[in-house]
């Protein structure tokens, strides 16, 4: 069987003048390309590169194969993450992962938050700013968080990202507004312990991979944000607990909170979702990660599965398998 793999790496793109440095932190490196194709190989399948944008169409074209595996993150829009996957449907083309409405909504954090809490998902109180003005009408509790409305990878989340008043606040906006060029969502911050939760399967059949608790090396988990610094130097500020040392009651919250958005969200074969616990001690959700990153040694996902017996290649087996099961191919 032979799987064409979706992608679009860092060195597709050049930096536009003016853009910020972490603006291309969430697209992928040859190494996971090359991860990827070997587990494939290892799991009996033929890898083929297709690429992404104009290339990946071409190549869909011209000669399908029998499945994409996708972890295209598209450019330009909110919508981005639902290119490949349309492109796919629109040929009739079987693919790995979410379909474009989940994708495109997941990575629009606050369209996000307010489908997933329709379905009885808390989540951090928030504020989504497009324009100075709308500043005044924020009311929630400091400490807050200021992030990009339509970004991963904590593109625009820095330390300095937990913020705990209203001049500071007013500052960050501006300067995210300038850099990313995109709505803001102000969020109350949870000072709670920080959880993500791997997710495989479809139906029936889903199912937690294991829930990982992500903690600073030093200082208190407090203040700690999972920032685009600490994601950079995770070997040396980031510690990873799988299982938690945490109430067996609280695991448990978390993974009805993440499967419950799983679930909201319509997700296929495999997501990441991120939580955390507030104020009150409940889990609230952050985000989910459709198109969670598989880098063979860094990704989240690829830690908290090798950490619960699952190598790289038996995940990749497992997101081809659901994917194959869905098609009955
Ligand atoms: N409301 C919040 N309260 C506390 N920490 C938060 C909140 N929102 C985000 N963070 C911190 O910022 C990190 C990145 O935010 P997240 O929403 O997951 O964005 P990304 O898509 O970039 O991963 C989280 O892992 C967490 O450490
Ligand atoms: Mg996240």
């Amino acid at each position: 069987m032979e799987v064409g793999i979706a992608y679009d790496l860092k060195s597709d793109f050049l930096l536009p003048p003016g853009s910020p440095e972490d603006a291309l932190e969430e697209y992928d490196s040859e190494a996971t390309v090359h991860g990827i194709a070997r587990a494939l190989i290892a799991n009996g399948f033929a890898p083929r590169p297709l690429g992404g944008r104009r290339s990946f169409i071409e190549k869909l074209l011209a000669d399908p194969p029998d499945l994409v595996f996708n972890i295209a993150e598209g450019f330009g829009s909110r919508s981005r993450e639902a290119h490949v996957p349309g492109v796919c449907e629109m040929l009739g083309v079987p693919f790995t992962h979410s379909d474009p409405l989940a994708l495109a909504v997941s990575l629009d954090k606050a369209a996000c938050k307010r489908l997933v809490s329709a379905c009885g998902v808390s989540t951090p109180s928030f504020a989504v700013v497009e324009r100075p003005s709308d500043i005044a009408g924020i009311s929630l509790r400091f400490p807050a968080i200021a992030k990009p409305a339509f970004e991963g990878s904590s593109i625009g989340i820095r330390r300095s990202s937990r913020i705990s008043d209203a001049a500071a606040l007013e500052a960050k906006i501006g300067s995210l507004l300038r850099d990313y060029r995109q709505p803001i969502l102000v969020e109350e911050f949870c000072p709670g312990p920080e959880f993500t939760v791997g997710i495989l399967g479809n139906g029936e059949g889903v199912r937690v991979i294991g829930v990982m608790e992500i903690s600073p090396r030093t200082g208190s988990f407090e203040e700690f944000v999972y920032s685009i610094e600490a994601k950079r130097n995770y070997l040396t500020e980031v510690e990873y607990k799988v299982p938690p040392d945490r109430p067996r009651d609280m695991l448990e919250k978390v993974e009805a909170a993440a499967l419950r958005a799983y679930r909201a969200l319509g997700c296929r074969d495999i997501a990441r979702v991120d939580l955390r616990v507030g104020a009150d001690g409940e889990p609230k959700f952050l985000e989910i990660n459709p198109l969670p990153g598989l880098n063979p040694v860094t990704s989240d996902i690829v830690i908290l599965a090798s950490r619960c017996g699952l190598t790289y290649e038996a995940l990749i087996g497992n997101i081809v398998a659901e994917a194959r099961a869905r098609y009955g191919i």
